[in-house]
């Protein structure tokens, strides 16, 4: 029978009183550093693992290679204040332990289930090292039955295993991380739960303890939830369009209604991301295998996909109905603003459909430093936006980047050929396009000329 207790706040646990513990991270990619330098801050000790030796070695002299805010202080501060260290392979990690967090990728796999064998080969490294009576974590998206699964692999009865997903945006992790909705722990074990839920006392968040493979659904719940309400906006976006409404307007009213909020309704060219896209995948993977047809899910992904069709016709459109030999340029690449992540970018997936339809492509994004692998054939990148407008027959904004909208625009007019800007994210402002001289077509949106 699993227990179910939820506490309103950390506080509650161990009354509050915050006990440094030995951590061990196993994976020092974005959600091991963020988790390592964050716990570290938060006055544990704690020892990162990577199996890359440079990036240990670049991670030891404080040097952080990911764009996230706030990341390379807080190293910085770990450091310096030998609260954080960095090991090469995870048995280095773990002698001292008495919590190890599994932070390794689970990409996704044959079929869409997410693939589990860096968990797997950890496990089978550290099983017999692993200190007596230590809690492992499962940090990283794994599928429900994860933690029963590492459990069985550990073959070590004295060894509580324990989910405790992360909610990490990319772009704001570390803010995230200190900031959390909420901490959600799960694990068949309570006083383990209870020892992992009581690492992050002092933020003072609302806890959810409960059985491991809730905790393990919650992470999957609420990326296929944001996705779907993503995909619904889209949708009453292109409505919004036919009815001569607008999907601005029509956000903000709904998102008065506390049950719905005004958070993630944004329309765009589609949701992307290391996460979305593989977690909708993951879960419809898992419902199937338990004969469960999860057409709400599939019909989110399939608007997604239909999504950036949607805004390739828009361009066709904008230019005057074929897109062959049409020069376009491109604001923005990566999957969303303030990241240098291209990882399953709805730009790159617009970009790949103009380029089938004859289009000839230039693009700069803030994140993105001189060409992209794999698109070289797809998308010239230079190295300013003007670069980008110059003889252009049209712009078009794929991630809504802060400097987009200040941009000179009346420069921008003078060096395209034609007028037109297709605004993908609603992120610019018509009027000051107007002024300028072009015209301007939105998501869900009238146009402006
Ligand atoms: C997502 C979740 O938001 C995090 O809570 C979760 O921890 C993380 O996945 C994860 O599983 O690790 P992330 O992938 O960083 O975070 O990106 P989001 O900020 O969620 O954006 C996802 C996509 O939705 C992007 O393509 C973004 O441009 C798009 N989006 C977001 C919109 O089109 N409109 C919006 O209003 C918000």
């Amino acid at each position: 029978m699993p227990w179910l207790k939820v506490s309103s706040s950390l506080a509650a646990i161990g009354g509050g009183v915050v006990f440094a513990r030995r951590i061990a991270v196993v994976g020092s990619g974005y959600v091991g550093l963020t988790t390592g330098a964050c716990l570290a801050s938060l006055g544990h000790r704690v020892i990162c693992a990577d199996v890359d030796p440079e990036k240990v070695e670049r991670l030891s002299a404080g040097q952080v290679s990911i764009l996230e805010p706030g990341l390379s202080e807080l190293v910085a501060e770990g450091l310096a204040a030998g609260r954080l260290e960095f090991v090469l392979g995870a048995s280095k990690a773990v002698l001292d332990a008495e919590v190890v967090f599994m932070c390794v990728p689970t990409p996704m796999g044959v079929g869409g289930a997410a693939d589990l064998m860096a968990v797997e080969s950890v496990i089978s490294e550290v099983r017999d090292l692993l200190p007596v009576g230590c809690v492992v974590v499962n940090k990283s998206t794994v599928p429900v039955g994860t933690a029963e699964r590492v459990h069985k692999l550990l073959n070590r009865p004295d060894i509580a295993v324990v989910s405790n997903p992360e909610f990490l945006r990319e772009g704001s992790a570390v803010h995230d991380f200190l900031n959390p909705d909420r901490i959600v722990v799960g694990s068949s074990a309570q006083d383990a739960a209870e020892r992992v839920a009581a690492l992050y006392a002092r933020l003072g968040a609302p806890t959810v303890l409960t059985d491991a493979p809730s905790a393990e659904l919650v992470k999957y719940a609420a990326n296929c939830f944001l996705a779907m309400k993503l995909s619904y906006v889209n949708a009453i976006a292109e409505l919004s369009e036919r009815l001569g409404a607008n999907v601005a307007d029509v956000t903000e009213g709904i998102g008065y209604d506390r049950r719905i909020g005004q958070a993630f309704l944004q329309p765009g060219p589609g949701w992307g991301g290391s996460c979305l896209p593989k977690d909708t995948h993951a879960l419809i993977q898992a419902a199937d295998a338990v004969e469960f047809d999860f057409m709400l899910l599939r019909a989110t992904i399939d608007t997604n996909t239909r999504q950036r069709q949607r805004i390739v016709t828009k361009i066709r459109e904008a230019c005057g109905g074929s897109l062959a030999g049409v020069r376009l340029g491109l604001l923005g690449l990566t999957f969303k603003a303030g990241t240098d992540d291209l990882r399953d970018s709805p730009a790159l997936a617009v970009a790949e459909l103009l380029r089938e339809e004859g289009a000839e492509l230039t693009a700069y994004d803030p994140g993105v430093a001189g060409a992209v692998p794999g698109t070289t054939d797809t998308v010239r990148v230079v190295g300013d936006a003007y670069e980008v407008a110059r003889g252009a027959a049209g712009l078009v904004l794929l991630t809504e980047w802060p400097e987009f909208r200040t941009l000179d625009w009346a420069r921008v007019a003078s060096l395209l050929e034609g007028r037109i800007v297709v605004d993908t994210r609603n992120h610019l402002d018509p009027d000051v396009l107007r002024r300028a001289g072009l015209g301007w077509r939105g998501v869900g949106m009238q146009p402006v000329d």
